[in-house]
């Protein structure tokens, strides 16, 4: 009897190391990583999400995937998150530091590397989605492009970026473009709320945090693999 439980807990640790589900779920020490294919449907291929290593703080982790078909469509969201023990109003956040280091290997990659942050009015509103997204968009391999359209350069947090603004359904989506890709990021995001304050009407003293989070859309490309060799994000 004592052995059978010593196995089965063994085998269902090793179980949440290795994501290979649609939503395939990992959660400790403050960050969570979800395999998420939401858009799996628009064509094939599959993707694995390896939890490798738990920092303090941070996590590092990794994904591997094939995708064709459906040219122009998200196949997938594979990320790690911070994990929020309250729902802040970005008015009284004082700082969001953040740091991620990744790399990529692959042929014919179309995909980003990015933060995605979604801020909503209500704190209890569901984490797939928000009224507003911010996205920082550190690397954009291939062809594809964020939601909307370009609006020019921006000077955010000591670097430019392309700021793209459009709506994916209701949700108003800000995307910040790295002009180079970033493969070592180190910065605070508050910064890129501010600047949405200050020029495109966001409104930061009514909208909550209900998301931080880093990780890479693939549109389609082979033998994929990306890698977070570190990442870390905090809210103060
Ligand atoms: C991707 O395709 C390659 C070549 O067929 C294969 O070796 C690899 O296991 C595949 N990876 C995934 C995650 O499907």
């Amino acid at each position: 009897m004592k052995l059978t439980l010593a196995v089965s807990a063994l085998v269902s640790l090793a179980g949440a190391q290795t994501l290979c589900d649609q939503y395939g779920y990992y959660s400790a020490n403050g960050y969570y990583v979800n395999n998420n294919a939401w858009g799996k449907d628009a064509g094939s291929g599959s993707q694995c999400t390896y939890i490798d290593k738990a920092l303090s703080p941070g996590i590092q982790w990794h994904t591997d995937w094939n995708w064709s078909g459906g040219q122009n469509n998200v196949k997938s969201y594979p990320y790690s998150g911070r994990t929020l023990s309250s729902k802040k109003l970005i008015s009284q956040i004082g700082s969001m530091p953040t740091k991620a280091e990744w790399a990529y290997s692959g042929s014919n990659l179309r995909a980003d590397v990015a933060y995605d942050i979604f801020t909503a009015s209500d704190p209890n509103h569901d984490t797939s989605s928000g009224d507003y997204e911010l996205m920082i968009w550190l690397a954009k391999k291939g062809d594809v492009q964020p939601i909307g359209s370009s609006t020019g350069t921006v000077n955010v947090a000591g670097r430019n970026w392309d700021l793209w603004v459009g709506y994916n359904g209701a949700m108003k989506v800000f995307s910040f473009v790295a002009p180079q890709e970033i493969a070592t990021f180190e910065s605070d995001v508050k910064p890129f709320f501010t600047h949405i304050t200050n020029t495109q009407g966001f409104p930061a003293s009514s909208q909550h945090l209900i998301t931080f989070q880093f990780g890479t859309e693939p549109f389609t490309g082979n033998n994929a693999r990306f890698n977070v060799w570190y990442w870390y994000g905090e809210v103060n």
